[in-house]
């Protein structure tokens, strides 16, 4: 394990049982009041735009929001938000996808995304991959192309990287940390 896995891993707490029983909830807030922890995180995936060839950097709300935006201004580009259906005023783009139990929505603007754009999806965790599965339709339904996605964590035992694998139709999946 390098210096900054072993960083970034020290600084995520495991709570058990989270937000209900069984689950095992990844807490990165001590990551986030570290700022030594926070500034090789987002200097990480930083790199990840740059080797992608990334034009702008995609957020999805709302942990994907805090990691996002200093990787954006990190690596010069321009921050989208991804949000929950709902919180846009202008005209949206929406995808739903599958959650354990139901369904959620999310949105872009549809003027944020061009087809002269390589977007790089930033999230905090990789879980089922329904969330970033639905970010790349939306980037593809907005015409633009897709560089990679990038996440601190994951979570290999949910198998979110074979569903994503026709989204990314090659794109890079990286993750900083596999757990
Ligand atoms: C969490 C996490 C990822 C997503 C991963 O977000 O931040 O965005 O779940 O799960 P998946 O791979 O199974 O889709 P969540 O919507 O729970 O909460 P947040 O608003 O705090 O980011
Ligand atoms: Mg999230």
């Amino acid at each position: 394990m390098t210096d900054i896995e072993e960083l970034l891993l020290s600084r995520i707490r495991d709570v058990a049982d989270y937000p209900e029983p069984g689950v095992m909830f990844k807490d990165i807030t001590p990551l986030l009041a570290d700022p030594a922890a926070f500034t090789a995180l987002t200097g990480a995936l930083a790199d990840v735009a740059a080797r992608t060839g990334a034009t702008k950097v995609v957020g999805l709300e709302a942990r994907g929001f805090i990691l996002g935006a200093p990787v954006a201004l990190r690596a010069g580009l321009g921050f989208i938000p991804v949000r929950k259906a709902g919180k846009l005023p202008g005209a949206t783009l929406r995808q739903a996808y599958d959650l354990e139990y139901g369904t959620a929505e999310i949105e872009v603007h549809a003027e944020d995304l061009t087809d002269g754009d390589r977007v790089l999806v930033v999230d905090d965790v990789l879980a089922t991959g329904g969330t970033a599965e639905a970010s790349l339709e939306l980037i593809r339904r907005a015409g633009a192309g897709v560089a990679g996605v990038a996440v601190l964590m994951e979570l290999a035992f949910l198998n979110g990287r074979v569903r994503l694998e026709p989204a990314l139709a090659g794109a890079p999946l990286e993750a900083l940390l596999t757990v």
